[in-house]
């Protein structure tokens, strides 16, 4: 039954996944009327997934243990629609004439989130959908939902003994020109609980893979992980001949194939969509498999992005003209 379109689909599925993250949004705490001390009580907002994207189903638990997010009540049960905050529609299950859409009342608290993993040229396009959602979840920065750095670096070793020199240097002059979004312990950062390892990777355009130190074959988790997370990885190591030795040429940028760090930094600054998304192509073809943390699923982690936005958003929001926005 699933033939290899449906699996070209999960891994595009994958990029999107992977690709995103909730633009921060101020918390709002909000009263419990009904509490005369007014404490603030931190209510869940219901998030309905409409479908299982293509059918696929999964344990909506696993936001909590594969990204720590916690900050909504996720279900399927379409029984809550009126109580649901947000509600999530995958775009190759809506039907023609949205004949699978909610019927009834749509309360005027609830937000359509329109939840879509593939590029234009491979989407359909529906009549009816301006000015049905409020917001937008897919690969696209300008989606509601996306990435919000950069450049980023997890770093926690600077033993010099281990060869960080090299690298260290390397960041130095690199952050004089580009700002680069640091955590971990090595620098004074914030160092990362592992839960948290793959979105923050994947709330950034780019992430440096600094080998602390430069040998043939040493290539580690470092690149794995921005691969994994759908993030473009910026490597420091071996020559770029022997990364292709275990990467396609076009999943990663290479520190020389630039004179020196500002030039790397201006080209990274001045990247445009297009460009960008040319780093994804391989995705079609190759997936990369995570280490440490295995990903639960490919449709997991944007829906626990919306849940933990659907619980911090408060503003009004319409997405009018859906197509004019996606195939721009
Ligand atoms: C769905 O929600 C309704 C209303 O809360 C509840 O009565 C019903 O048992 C739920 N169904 C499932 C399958 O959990
Ligand atoms: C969501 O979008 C609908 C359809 O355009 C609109 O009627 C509704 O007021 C919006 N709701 C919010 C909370 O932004």
């Amino acid at each position: 039954m699933l033939g290899p379109d449906y699996k070209k689909k999960l891994w595009l599925a994958n990029i999107a996944a992977l690709c995103l993250i909730c633009s921060t949004v101020t918390i709002t705490l909000y009263y419990d009327p009904q509490s005369p001390a007014s404490q603030p009580t931190p209510t869940k907002p219901i998030v309905l997934l409409w479908f299982w994207p293509l059918g696929v189903q999964f344990d909506l638990n696993g936001c909590l243990t594969h990204f720590n997010i916690d900050s909504c009540v996720l279900t399927d049960n379409r029984s809550l629609y009126s109580e649901a905050k947000g509600v999530i529609f995958f775009h190759r299950d809506i039907s023609w004439g949205l004949k699978n859409m909610p019927k009834g009342p749509r309360p005027a608290f609830q937000k359509w989130v329109w939840y879509h993993v593939e590029s234009p040229t491979n989407t359909a396009k529906l009549p009816g959908l301006d000015n049905l959602f409020n917001l937008t979840l897919s690969y696209r920065r300008d989606a509601d939902i996306k990435k919000d750095k950069l450049v980023c670096w997890i770093v926690s070793n600077n033993n010099e003994h281990t060869g960080t020199a090299v690298r260290e240097q390397y960041y130095h002059e690199l952050s004089k020109h580009i700002e680069i979004h640091v955590f971990g312990s090595a620098f004074g950062g914030q160092r990362l609980h592992y839960e948290d390892y793959y979105s923050t990777i994947a709330s950034c355009k780019f992430y440096l893979s600094f080998e602390n130190s430069v040998h043939r074959d040493y290539i580690t988790e470092k690149v794995n992980g921005p691969l994994v997370a759908g993030t473009v990885p910026v490597v420091l190591g071996p020559p770029r001949e022997n990364y292709e030795q275990f990467l396609p040429s076009d999943a990663f940028i290479h520190i020389k194939d630039f004179p020196d760090a500002k030039s790397l930094a201006q080209f990274l600054l001045g990247m445009n969509d297009e460009a960008y998304m040319r780093y994804f192509e391989w995705r079609k073809f190759f997936t990369a498999n995570p280490h440490l943390l295995s990903l639960y699923n490919e449709f997991l982690q944007p829906i626990c992005l919306a849940c933990n936005r659907m619980s911090k958003d408060w503003d009004f929001h319409v997405v009018h003209d859906l197509y004019k926005w996606y195939f721009k």
